[in-house]
């Protein structure tokens, strides 16, 4: 195991990622958890102490314990880690006047283990640093062996005891050989095969559920999402029939989702499966309801409501799983005192209401989108499911701005489905992370034949993205484009133009709600 300690950064569970990809096993804990207790059953084999929003003058800021400097295991510390090391081992940190974010260039002033492959002596390589704090004092035994600019202690090594400190972050993609430096600490300095797979994550993912649940029933709400239907299918393989899926069409679902999510289940899966038609409720609740955050928070809401009333009927469920990812968790929630802010609620993490009385089973925390799909080919989920583009929690309902009607509903499922018939058609439905309809609350005049028309704006949304935390708008060849919206005004009543969206996430967001 590699322990990361994790000082609150934004970024921590990137770390863990990266290292899944470098076939290595890890366990993130907070700081004010990890104890002598924890480090000896861990034992762990290596040790990464991430960033974080404090600064190691302050008051009562955040420290690991001395003993991970005592195991004889190599450390690395990163950015607010890095000034936690300097600081514990003798050394000085303190509050830099100057913060310094976003790219910079490191040189090396000697071959570093940390950086083989990456930078040799004399070299540079591209960082993104993102630190308030500077080193002001070496402890003894360490020395620089790479600086930037402004970081004049931007890698720092004591290599006899195999402790490294680097000030910028190595796990952001904007550092571009940050996975290779991640993957010598771990291999190289750390020794680690390198040979954990998705299927091990498997066998641990379901030893906890089965730890955390016991033998209690767990109802699992199906959106017909990639997330929801990895976490059923492996928290059925976890306690079998303690488990029963409730799909609840609440309306403002694609065309054709139910059924193929029923036979799924159903049919393949033999899990069993409650189809509810809550359309009238959800649908009636949201009458009136324009502002976007009240739209989630009313659906959020309504599924707890739903899903409360499933669970008694199973006979008293206990637990309600859901295919929570770890973005959502970031996007929804403020970490530690961090500067992280509420993006948006998404409904199945910050949009619920604190009255549930179900408790959550969320086996893919920690995961992000591409590791979810592998975890379901592993699982044996069928290609084509896998491959599914996200479709999120509160459904067409956020693709809809403005009021929500049925009429709305049916020319946005309508225009929906001849997008992704054109996106099918032209081969590009795999190179594309997601792509939809969204019906806009804009009326404009067109002519058709020899008549006026009055009606609604479609925007069509397609991105690339590996994660859903960025993402780019998709380069369709305007042919493309002129195809699919001519067939979507001649085959839509009630859409009379389409235009398409280049927008990128940061500055727009991948939803329109
Ligand atoms: P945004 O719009 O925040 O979306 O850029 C990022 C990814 O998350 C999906 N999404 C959601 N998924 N519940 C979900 O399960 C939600 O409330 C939710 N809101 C957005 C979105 O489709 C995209 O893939």
């Amino acid at each position: 195991t590699c322990l990361i300690v994790d000082f609150g950064s934004q970024v921590t569970q990137l770390i863990a990622r990266r290292l899944r990809e470098a076939g290595v096993y890890c366990e993130i804990h907070p700081f004010n958890l990890v104890d002598e207790t924890l480090i000896r059953r861990l034992a762990p084999k290596a040790i990464i102490l991430s960033g974080g929003p404090a600064s190691v003058e302050d008051e009562g800021s955040p420290r690991a314990p001395q003993m991970v400097f005592e195991l004889g295991v190599p450390v690395l510390g990163i950015c607010y880690g890095q000034m936690v090391m300097v600081h514990q081992l003798g050394g000085r940190a303190e509050g830099g006047h100057h913060r310094e974010f976003g790219r910079a260039f490191v040189k090396m002033a000697e071959t570093s283990a940390l950086m083989e492959g990456v930078a040799g002596r004399g070299e540079e390589t591209e960082v993104w640093m993102s630190h308030g704090d500077r080193v002001t004092a070496l402890p003894p035994g360490f020395h620089v062996q790479g600086a930037s600019p402004n970081a004049p202690f931007a890698v720092l090594a004591d290599p006899d005891r195999r402790f490294y400190g680097v000030m910028f972050h190595p796990e952001v993609v904007h550092t571009p050989k940050g996975t290779q430096i991640l993957t010598n600490f771990i291999r190289r300095i750390a020794g680690f095969s390198g040979d954990w797979t998705m299927g091990a994550y498997r066998e641990e993912a379901i030893k906890k559920i089965r730890a955390q649940v016991g033998d209690a029933k767990v109802i699992c709400g199906l959106s017909g999402g990639v997330d929801s239907s990895v976490a059923a299918v492996l928290i059925h393989e976890a306690i079998g029939d303690q488990l029963t899926c409730v799909f609840v069409d609440t309306g403002m679902m694609r065309a054709g989702e139910a059924d193929e999510v029923v036979s799924l289940f159903r049919d393949h899966y033999n899990i069993p499966l409650i189809h509810a038609d809550d359309s009238e409720l959800f649908l009636g609740e949201l009458k009136g309801v324009t502002d976007p955050e009240q739209k989630r928070k009313t659906i959020g809401r309504l599924f707890i409501d739903v899903f409360d009333k499933h669970a008694s009927e199973v006979g008293g469920a206990e637990f309600l799983a859901q295919g929570t990812l770890y973005p959502d968790v970031i996007e929804s929630v403020s970490f530690s005192g961090g500067p992280s802010v509420t993006i948006k609620s998404h409904h199945n993490v910050g949009g619920l209401p604190e009255r549930m009385k179900l408790k959550l089973v969320e086996p893919l925390r920690e995961l992000f989108k591409d590791e979810v799909r592998a975890l379901g080919r592993e699982l044996g989920l069928p290609a084509a499911f896998v491959g599914r583009h996200p479709f999120p929690g509160p459904g067409l309902a956020i693709r809809c701005p403005g009021e929500i009607t049925r009429e709305k509903l049916d020319i946005l499922r309508q225009a929906d489905a001849i997008y992704l018939d054109e996106i099918r058609k032209a081969g590009l439905y795999d190179t594309i992370w997601q792509a939809f309809a969204v019906l806009l609350p804009v009326r404009t005049v067109g002519v058709m034949g020899d008549g006026r028309t009055y009606d609604h704006v479609c925007a069509l949304r397609a991105v690339t993205s590996v994660d859903g935390m960025t993402a780019d708008y998709y380069p369709f060849p305007h042919d493309f484009l002129g195809r699919t919206a001519s067939r979507i005004i001649n085959e839509v009543r009630g859409i009379n133009r389409v235009v398409y969206d280049v927008t990128s996430k940061p500055p727009g967001t991948i939803e329109w709600e």
